[in-house]
């Protein structure tokens, strides 16, 4: 089955919505297979964002991401990368479609309440970088 790795970033642990998120995705039909809460350190942020080293922003975003606790969670489900993409709304949360994730939760382009993953291929990298497979519970 189909898996991806969503992130509760800072602000929305802040704000408290990280169950309302939870929630969201849960009523589309996804399933929670794997939930942790942890404070990613620099080699995790590093690695987990590997592919933007070097982009003006990286720095900023490591240090924003590692600044306090996160949620990860495994979601299941048929076509559940793209689902969660399109729930999640464009990056940036100003252009951001009204009543996406982003869009109602997220404050600005790095503090854009969720991460989830691209493509599945990604998904799968991603997901081994935060939980072991003893952790994860498919259906
Ligand atoms: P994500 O990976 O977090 O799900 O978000 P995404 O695909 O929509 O965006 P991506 O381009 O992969 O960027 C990863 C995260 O970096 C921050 N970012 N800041 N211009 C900027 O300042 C900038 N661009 C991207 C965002 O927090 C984004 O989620
Ligand atoms: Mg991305």
């Amino acid at each position: 089955m189909e898996r991806s790795l969503v992130l509760i970033k800072p602000v929305a642990m802040g704000t408290g919505r990280g169950g309302a998120i939870i929630s969201r995705l849960e009523k589309m039909g996804l399933r929670v297979v794997g939930l942790k809460i942890l404070r990613m350190d620099k080699a995790l942020a590093h690695r987990h964002y590997a592919v933007h080293e070097g982009k003006p922003f990286f720095e900023s975003l490591v240090n924003y991401m590692t600044s306090a606790p996160i949620m990860a969670i495994v979601f299941e489900g048929e076509g559940v990368v793209e689902a969660i993409r399109k729930e999640m709304g464009t990056t940036d949360p100003s252009k951001a479609e009204p009543g996406t994730i982003r869009a109602d939760f997220g404050l600005d382009i790095r503090r854009n309440a969720v991460h989830g993953s691209d493509s599945v291929a990604t998904a799968e990298e991603e997901i081994r970088l935060f939980f072991a497979d003893d952790e994860l519970f498919p259906g």
